[in-house]
């Protein structure tokens, strides 16, 4: 079920009459049959466009379709949507079974059949064995597996997750997070993934989309939204360690980096914001960064850098090299910079260059 967001906007007004846009005109339709992550940090808008997509909150302005059907007036229980929310509420006087079985028995689905579903689906996400329990006995991943069981049961055409595996512990997570992917996949449910965790988003999704302050700055698959920012905000967003910025200048066709040349571009003469990946930096003797290096941890088959920045001293940034090159704290070492690893942003608007 593919889903259109036409000029979504949602405004909120408080008592004394100040207004949030806490989305602002949002263009973006979203593939059938795909895992979307919505991303970006807390209060850019994530869980107000889920909300409005589902129905639960209505638009200032804007329209979405289900395919070719406008929904933006449909109430929830008829968008056919599945919701699993970050502190999603289960019915506390119902077991785990009943918890589940309840939107299959809003369905009329006869009961074996439900009883199967239910059973299936409590399996996949780890609490078949919990299935007589009721809430209160169940640790709080427990109950959120339970309400992400209860969205997928009804297999619906829509499946809305806000931040479904932000209270389960690191192990959980991943396993879990493995399973919502393996079973969007199994279902084809057209999936949209709130987070606020670049890795997570990143490692689940087909696509991410990247908001800021209610408006989307990037939408792509998460590997060319990392290898091809197309703002400062995106470059920063993605990645572990985050990106290197520095501040730059473009010369005559060359990228300067204090007064060392980085390399050479089609950017007019200007200053510049420069970002460079950590893994962008190779260990290069003829390579024009000379640097000191202040501390060195290897972990595995990588040795991640702290350097002091050449052009301002009170400045750290991080190179990522491979684990072969022997480098100790207090070494002046040379570098050279990957150009696909090196980007070049406006200072004012932030975009690329
Ligand atoms: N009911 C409301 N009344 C007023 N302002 C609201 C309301 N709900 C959200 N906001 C504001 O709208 C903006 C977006 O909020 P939203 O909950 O969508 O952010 P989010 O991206 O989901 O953040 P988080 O990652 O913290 O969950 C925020 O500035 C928030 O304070
Ligand atoms: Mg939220």
């Amino acid at each position: 079920m593919e889903i259109k967001i036409q000029n979504l906007t949602k405004v909120f007004t408080n008592k004394k009459m100040t207004e949030t846009v806490a989305v602002d005109h949002l263009d973006v339709t979203i593939p059938s049959g795909k895992l979307i992550g919505l991303l970006g940090p807390s209060g850019c808008g994530k869980s107000t466009t889920l909300y409005m997509i589902s129905g639960l909150l209505k638009p200032t302005d804007g329209k979405i379709f289900f395919g070719d059907e406008d929904v933006t007036n449909v109430p929830p229980e008829d968008r056919g949507i599945g919701l699993v929310f970050q502190n999603y509420a289960l019915y506390p006087h119902m077991t785990v079974q009943q918890n589940i079985l309840f939107p299959l028995e809003n369905l009329k689905v006869p009961r074996p059949e439900a009883m199967e579903r239910a059973q299936k689906i409590a399996d996949l996400v780890g609490i078949g064995e919990l299935m007589n329990r009721k809430p209160v006995q169940l640790s709080g991943g427990q109950q959120q597996r339970v309400a992400i069981a209860r969205a997928l049961v009804k297999e619906p055409r829509v499946l809305l997750l806000d931040e479904p595996l932000s209270n389960l512990d690191a192990r959980l997570r991943l396993q879990t997070r493995e399973e919502i992917r393996r079973i969007q996949r199994e279902t084809g449910i057209t999936t949209i993934f709130v987070t606020h965790d670049q890795e997570e988003a990143m490692s689940i999704s087909d696509e991410i989309i990247l908001m800021d302050f209610g408006v989307m700055k990037q939408k792509g698959a998460p590997q060319e939204v990392y290898d091809n920012p197309t703002n400062l905000f995106s470059a920063r967003f993605l990645g572990t360690p985050p990106i290197n910025i520095f501040n730059g200048e473009i010369s005559a066709g060359k990228i300067k980096l204090g007064k060392s040349n980085l390399g050479t571009t089609d950017v007019k003469s200007q200053n510049v914001v420069i970002g460079i990946r950590p893994e962008g930096f190779k260990v290069d003797p003829k390579g024009p960064l000379k640097v000191e290096v202040e501390f060195v941890e290897t972990i595995g088959r990588d040795t991640t850098l702290l350097i002091i920045d050449p052009t301002d001293p009170t400045k750290r940034f991080r190179g990522i090299i491979d684990a072969d090159y022997k480098v100790v704290a207090g070494d002046t070492i040379q570098l050279s910079v990957k150009p696909h690893k090196m980007f070049i942003f406006d200072p004012e608007t932030g975009e690329k260059l």
